[in-house]
């Protein structure tokens, strides 16, 4: 398989030589007894990264998620989010399930919302409403393309839920690609959430592991408490944390390069067709196809490429999206061009 271009997701990354031998040489204990040494120390890391008083490590972005709602938004209650966020199409109801959250959501272009949006949505308490207690926000954002909130779009958003007494959450899973992109310090992008989840599986190619970023104190030993609850207390996991501390080391700053393999992807594909791609939305590391423009579907391109060793993801009938991270270099996105162009030019 090791031929294969692999565009599927920048979460099939295999750690390096450097990863493994740093998770072998860790320093471990039992988390549940909050005695893993290499988990404390990422979690004192991670958190003052972003400027917050503390972190907790989980197994995965999902879990992460859905901790922080229930830090922010009681059971009952609604939490607002944009309807292609990944709270709500991949994280299988679990903010219905496991949080007994009410979301709300909001149809908007690259799933970015702003403040004169989400202002008329909002249900303050005391109207016989569901009072709206968080909205939440992802960044880098998924479905959209990889696109980036402007940091003014997120201050309005800042104003505006602490106006209404509402939480905002970070969807943080790519935040690392947006503050290389958009050069934003990480501690500007904490200033602005009571809760972020953080990913280290994502472009920062880690094997395991997610972080919740709380703004309060008070909040971790709630936290630990769903964590529990939810079956995410690992033992000895200080192996994942060592592997997290290495990604954070050596893979942060490189996470440029997947953005240039990236727009590398739209350039070499804009010609083709008009509408397939846009170049000047490829912002991160995700490029999104629009297959309306074409009479191939999805499921027939993506098979299509397989069986010429380049892998893309079919995200919608139409829709297919390109991902770049640490496992492709630029001969594996020259390679998936010439598949790819070959594939579409016929259609
Ligand atoms: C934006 C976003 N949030 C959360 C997650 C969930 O991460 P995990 O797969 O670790 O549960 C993902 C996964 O791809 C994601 O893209």
């Amino acid at each position: 398989m090791t031929d294969l271009v692999d565009l599927r997701s920048d979460t099939v990354t295999r750690p390096d030589a450097g990863m493994r031998q740093a998770m072998a040489a860790a320093d471990v204990g039992d988390d549940v007894y909050g005695e893993d040494p290499t988990i404390n120390a990422l979690e004192e890391r991670v958190a003052a990264m972003f400027g917050h008083a503390a972190a907790l490590l989980v197994p995965s972005g999902t879990m992460g998620n859905q901790i922080a709602l229930r830090l922010v938004c009681p059971a009952a209650d609604e939490l607002i989010c944009d309807a292609d966020a990944h709270i709500v199409t991949y994280e299988g109801g679990g903010a219905a399930q496991h949080g007994a959250i009410q979301t709300r959501t909001i149809v908007v272009g690259r799933g970015l919302l702003t403040a004169e949006l989400v202002e008329p949505q909002l249900r303050v308490e005391g109207y016989h409403a569901v009072p709206t207690r968080a909205v939440a926000v992802e960044q880098t954002h998924n479905r959209g393309g990889g696109a980036v909130y402007p940091l003014a779009t997120l201050k309005d958003l800042r104003a505006l839920t602490s106006s209404y007494r509402a939480a905002l959450h970070c969807d943080g899973a790519r935040i690392w690609n947006a503050h290389v992109a958009a050069q934003v310090p990480l501690t500007e992008y904490g200033a602005l959430f009571e809760t972020l989840s953080v990913c280290l599986s994502k472009g920062l190619g880690a094997p395991v592991g997610s972080l919740v970023v709380m703004s309060d104190e008070a909040m971790v030993a709630e936290a630990r408490a769903i964590r529990r609850r939810l079956g995410g207390g690992m033992r000895q996991a200080g192996i994942l944390a060592a592997a997290g501390r290495y990604a954070l080391d050596h893979n942060l700053a490189r996470l440029a390069d997947d953005h240039a393999r990236a727009r590398r992807l739209a350039d070499g594909l804009v010609d083709l067709r008009p509408g397939l791609v846009d170049p000047g939305t490829v912002e991160t590391n995700i490029v999104p196809l629009d297959l309306t423009v074409t009479s191939l579907d999805s499921a027939t391109l993506a098979a299509q490429c397989r069986a010429d060793g380049v892998l893309v993801s079919a995200v919608g009938p139409r829709r297919v999206r390109l991902v770049t991270h640490l496992d492709v270099d630029d001969a594996g996105v020259e390679r998936a061009l010439k598949v790819l162009r070959s594939a579409l030019a016929a259609q």
